[in-house]
């Protein structure tokens, strides 16, 4: 959940520590540090350490780095996403030992950290901070002091911890080295010339380098400024190769508008594009996945399991899955599945959907999936990420990087590809398609017209973002899109919203409706018009002030704003008509003066349980 950089070199690494976080922040910006060692200056009151670390986000950091003046040729960094321990200056990383000889950066929980203080606390040990990851420090000086080698004490150490990490370690002792390793997070290595770069994903490294090497769970990675070495924990060398990255520096950039949330919603038509690219033709994507026409036939049942909106997106994925395939698909919550003995035989697939592919709950969705002999195909954007790693089929979307914590284009790219696995399987199959491949290929121009009525939606904001409850409806296919419109809107403007299938408000909740209460319905399918209608009806009659979002010509009385989408199929309208609900939450957000990047209490990606 927090983010961790690195810096290995023989120029000032402060500034591309500082950017560093600054790009990372999407994972948690509670509070935020750094540490530099090797021709350091600027607070050198602990001798070769300079060390700066403050509540709150990277700027202030940064201000403060500045002021102090700190430099130094190896540094490593974090933006925090609290867990054990409130934010503040104290309970920042990067943490040091109690000697302050080791400086640790951490992402992920150790969960036996409990044991591990006590009995450093009775080998004399203290601590300052309440965080589980100051034991690390300790435990590696511990060990540093039985064996007087910093790799082998890093490696003793870690071998003693319980949970998640991915760690940057630095010695005072060994001034030009690093070693960093991981488990269940993730962490990159970019390399440049006489220099190495350290990061959580592979967007912080970009405008350094698109040599990126993946470490892999219990590898260890020295790295001077002009070598760098990958063993294992029984010391032994592995011989690793880094992947050359395309996505471009500027892609993780602002490039002119307000907000990455706004930026990401516009590039959706073209992550739409790239995320088909050829696979519609012949049987490219089955090629793709290395996936046969027998085994498609084997199977009998599908999970589609996710978190958040990646599971909203595998909601419309059941629908289109059913629809074509006939397979009966179930749609789970990974922190639920995982923990509620799902019914998996061999015969099941079970398709995870992750933008980061570290998510842990899904990671361990896949992971008893595995165990209990499925075949694991996931839909992720992140190349070398720990679910496309270890899932028997990928399927990578085109988003490219997404730096919001608000998902869109990911979410997107997620419905698009889920609509394309399953036209894939129908033709695998020799199943009838209804020509939604030829749909697919045009939906890019109508979100491009949807965009078009972006002022409507601004003026339309302007009239809601006072409010403190809104309801989300739609039927069958609208109804995924209520739900992933509702969660939107409560992300980013704090406002209280419930997405509920339109026939099911009055069986209870219609008791909220009040005078002036906003509902946002959105209407796709006309064999299910009348009914739609009749629900907008039973709100409006409760006083409620209606907010269309649909393809259809709906006659004036039925709504007070109306957003309009251009008409297409309504298996696959969910890609369209999110695009409003998406705007519809960011200028509210807006209206509301929020941060829309940066929404409180929450991270980009969720490494922990
Ligand atoms: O990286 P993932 O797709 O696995 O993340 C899953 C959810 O945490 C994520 O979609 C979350 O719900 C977003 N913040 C929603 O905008």
């Amino acid at each position: 959940m927090c983010g961790i950089v690195g810096y290995v070199g023989k120029k000032d690494g402060v500034d591309i520590l500082l950017d560093g976080l600054s790009s990372l922040e999407y994972r948690g910006y509670d509070s935020a540090g750094i540490m530099t060692l090797n021709n350091t200056r600027g607070n050198n009151e602990l001798e070769g350490i300079s060390i700066c670390k403050t509540k709150g986000r990277v700027d202030n950091l940064a201000k403060n780095a500045k002021q102090m003046g700190i430099v130094g040729n190896v540094g490593i960094g974090h933006t925090r996403w609290a867990t054990h321990g409130e934010p503040s200056d104290v309970n920042s990383h990067p943490h040091l030992d109690s000697t302050n000889t080791i400086g640790v950066v951490h992402n992920g929980i150790i969960e036996n950290y409990l044991d591990l203080k006590d009995s450093l606390l009775k080998k004399g040990y203290h601590f300052l901070s309440q965080t589980d990851t100051e034991v690390i420090p300790n435990l590696i000086k511990d060990y540093c002091n039985q064996t007087g080698d910093f790799v082998d004490a890093t490696i003793k150490a870690t071998a003693e911890l319980k949970g998640s990490y991915a760690l940057a370690v630095v010695d005072k002792d060994n001034p030009d080295e690093m070693i960093v390793t991981k488990k269940d997070s993730p962490l990159v290595i970019g390399e440049g010339e006489g220099e190495f770069f350290i990061a959580s994903d592979i967007p912080a490294l970009l405008k350094h380098t698109n040599k990126v090497y993946i470490l892999e769970d219990n590898e260890f990675a020295k790295i001077t400024p002009d070598n760098i070495v990958f063993f294992d924990e029984a010391k032994k060398r592995i011989e690793k190769k880094y992947k050359e990255i395309d996505w471009s520096a500027e892609a993780a950039q602002k490039g002119g508008y307000e907000d990455f949330m706004l930026k990401e919603i516009f590039e959706q038509p073209t992550a739409i594009r790239k995320t088909i690219g050829n696979r519609l033709d012949k049987d490219n994507l089955i090629a793709e996945l290395g996936i046969t026409p027998e085994y498609i036939k084997s199977i009998e049942k599908i999970y589609i399991v996710a978190c958040g909106t990646a599971m909203n997106a595998g909601l419309s994925g059941r629908k289109i899955i059913e629809k074509l395939l006939k397979i009966p698909t179930e749609v789970d919550i990974a922190s639920e599945f995982r923990y509620r003995e799902p019914l998996i035989t061999e015969k099941t697939l079970v398709i995870t959907i992750s933008q980061s592919g570290e998510t842990a709950d899904t990671l361990a969705a896949l992971r008893l999936a595995k165990k209990s002999n499925a075949k694991t195909l996931t839909i992720t954007n992140t190349i070398g990420s720990t679910i496309s790693r270890e899932a028997d089929f990928v399927m990578y979307t085109q988003a490219g990087p997404e730096i919001a914590v608000a998902s869109t284009k990911a979410y997107n790219t997620q419905l698009v590809a889920m609509y394309c696995l399953a036209i894939a399987f129908a033709k695998a199959l020799n199943l009838d398609y209804n020509d939604l491949d030829k749909e697919l290929e045009s939906i890019s121009n109508k979100i491009e017209i949807a965009l078009q009525k972006v002022d409507n939606i601004k003026d339309i904001a302007k009239q809601m973002y006072n409010a403190h409850d809104m309801f989300f409806l739609g039927r069958g296919n609208d109804f995924p899109v209520a739900q992933e419109g509702s969660l939107k809107l409560k992300e980013i403007s704090y406002i209280h919203s419930e997405a509920y299938a339109a026939g099911e408000l009055k069986h209870g909740p219609i008791a909220l409706i009040e005078k002036d209460t906003f509902v946002v319905c959105i209407v796709t399918d006309n064999t299910l018009l009348d009914k739609s209608l009749s629900n907008i009806q039973e709100v409006k009659t409760r006083g409620a002030k209606v907010v269309l979002i649909t393809d259809q010509k709906v006659d004036k009385k039925y709504y007070d704003y109306l957003i309009e989408v251009p008409q297409c199929s309504s298996i696959i309208s969910p890609m369209l008509t999110v695009v409003p609900a998406q705007l519809l939450a960011y200028y509210i957000a807006k209206d509301k003066e929020l941060d829309v990047d940066k929404p409180r209490n929450l991270a980009k990606s969720v490494t922990v349980e």
